[in-house]
């Protein structure tokens, strides 16, 4: 399936680590476009096609001079807005042909390159729904990153849905056969989709017994505007706050990219103590679930099936399908209230 939700191309992506991009362009794909990143060394950000309307060399194989992004074959170079800047070899009094590479919005924020495939000119976290915007930098304990072999989707919905970890983090997050009834709020306004989960201050598996206190609330956060974006923000009794913010970067329909952090606040959390303590284990919560998700994609694959029969529980897909389902789904604002045994 190549066909995207013309309305992915409106939203922000996060597309590589910071730390990744240095003084050498950078080659990445996002929704079947292959793309080259560069820091020019004025420090502005270039996001463009990866081939160069001369011979379609890639560009990412070229270098950063002083007049922007340099192909690797003939020397032709181009600024951050994709318009060619040089082009060796052209006598003094030539004119220089109008050649332009497309371009895509490009930013940095909390330690990540993000990119909107339809420029639009505005650059800056302000596009940014506020679930993102009002992240602590100075509270961040890890950024990682891994390749999923399956749709970002499905990817996501698996992230924000807390019916699967009773199995596929059985005894990790929570166990079967300790259920409690759980009140989920699930509000819809202006693309923006967040539910809330009350009623579980505490939770039957080990992550919660070894790392937290009685919760006050868990929230989900998805919004359009980064649509591969979504946050599970964890707020407790003792005001403490952990934000788990993933970023899912859909190379194609079906490989994505899966970028996380975690923001910590209010609470006791060096660096060392998060790696070497809690680390080993939400890294097996990760690898549990790429596992299911992936074997899901093979068999959506094998079977050819799309979307699947779902029930009042399931919460988020709704909301995941109006920008990401082709044709698109549109959606009402609402709010609803679902009691969940969790
Ligand atoms: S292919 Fe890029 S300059 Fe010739
Ligand atoms: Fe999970």
């Amino acid at each position: 399936m190549n066909a995207w939700n013309p309305a992915l191309y409106r939203s922000w992506f996060v597309v590589a680590q910071s730390r990744r991009l240095k003084s050498k362009p950078l080659s990445v794909t996002l929704l079947d476009r292959p793309l080259v990143l560069a820091r020019l060394q004025s420090g502005t950000l270039l996001a463009l096609d990866d081939c160069c309307p001369h011979r379609h060399a890639p560009l990412s194989a070229g270098r950063v001079t002083a007049a922007g992004l340099q192909c690797g074959y003939h020397g032709w170079t181009f600024g951050a807005d994709g318009r060619c800047t040089a082009l060796p070899g052209l006598a003094e009094h030539a004119c220089q042909p109008a050649v332009q590479v497309g371009s895509l919005d490009v930013m940095e924020y909390d330690g990540f390159i993000w990119v909107r495939p339809e420029a639009s000119g505005s650059l800056g976290s302000q596009d940014l729904p506020a679930f993102l915007r009002r992240l602590p930098p100075a509270s961040r304990r890890f950024i990682w990153s891994a390749t999923w072999k399956a749709h970002a989707v499905d990817a996501l919905e698996n992230f924000l849905d807390p019916l699967h970890t009773h199995f596929v983090h059985s005894g990790l997050v929570r166990a079967e056969g300790n259920r409690q009834r759980v009140e989920a709020t699930v509000t819809r306004s202006a693309g923006v989709l967040q539910v809330d989960y009350r009623g579980q201050p505490q939770q039957s598996g080990w992550l919660y017994r070894l790392f937290e206190s009685p919760r006050e609330l868990e929230r989900a956060h998805f919004a359009g505007t980064a649509a591969g974006s979504a946050q599970l923000e964890y707020r407790y009794q003792d005001s403490g706050v952990l934000y788990f913010t993933l970023h899912f970067s859909p190379v194609s329909a079906t490989l994505t990219q899966v970028h996380g952090t975690l923001h910590v606040e209010n609470r006791w959390a060096p660096e060392w103590a998060v790696r070497t303590l809690a680390w080993p284990f939400l890294r097996r919560v990760a690898r549990q679930d790429q596992k299911i998700v992936e074997l899901q994609a093979a068999n959506k694959t094998r079977f050819r099936r799309e979307a699947g029969v779902s029930t009042e529980l399931d919460l988020v897909r709704p909301s995941l399908d109006e920008v990401w389902a082709v044709p698109a789904r549109p959606l009402t604002e609402h709010t609803r209230r679902v009691d969940i045994m969790l």
